[in-house]
């Protein structure tokens, strides 16, 4: 069993662009199609360069909570990995469980592939309108549930783009105050 609380350790928060950081692997909360967008998906499709629409072309598509995995080409990480968040409807519709499996099927995925330090932007909580605290609890729980059975994972960053995710995260993390 893993130390109690050594979860705590291997998570960070930071406010920043998740296309310049340096890990691993890095979660692109693209679209079902994979052939980008805007956001997060806009800026990681610009950065990486031509070669991995060419890719993702290839995986065609990606079902709503469900993760892919790619190269990161000109990216600063070793691989990218695609996850489709749900759009908010307003919460009956299983946004909160397929929300979840975006995290869960990442984090399983990025184990499989030998992924050791892990960037997550706040996904769904843009274009698809996920109420911003309802998903970062999800993220977090999640996250903390998969860290506190497993080791081989030494680091996940929680990037955020704007203060209001930096804030609730850092609350929901305890730290930062
Ligand atoms: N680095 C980190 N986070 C970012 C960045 C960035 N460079 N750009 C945007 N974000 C943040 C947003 O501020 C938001 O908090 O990522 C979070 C997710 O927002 P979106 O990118 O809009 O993603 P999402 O809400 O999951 O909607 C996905 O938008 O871009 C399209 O192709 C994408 O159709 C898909 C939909």
């Amino acid at each position: 069993m893993i130390e109690e609380g050594s979860w705590r350790e291997r998570i960070t928060v930071i406010w920043g662009d998740i296309t310049g950081i340096q890990v691993d692997a890095i979660v692109n909360a693209a679209n079902e199609t994979l052939l980008g967008g805007g956001g997060v998906d806009g800026a990681i499709h610009r950065c990486a360069g031509p070669g991995l629409l060419e890719e993702c072309r290839k995986l065609h598509g990606c079902a709503t909570g469900k993760a892919v995995i790619t190269s990161a080409y000109r990216l600063p990480a070793r691989f990218i990995i695609h996850t489709v968040g749900p759009v908010w409807h307003g919460g009956s519709r299983d946004e909160d469980a397929l929300l979840a499996s975006c995290y869960h099927k990442t984090l399983e995925l990025a184990k499989t592939h030998g992924v050791r330090t892990l960037a997550f932007p706040a996904i769904s909580t843009g274009a698809y309108g996920f109420p911003r605290r309802r998903a970062a609890g999800i993220a977090v729980r999640v996250v903390k549930e998969f860290l506190e059975r497993d080791e081989t994972i030494e680091k996940v960053i929680f990037v955020c783009h704007d203060g209001e995710n930096c804030a609730i995260y850092q609350e929901l993390l305890g730290v930062g105050q």
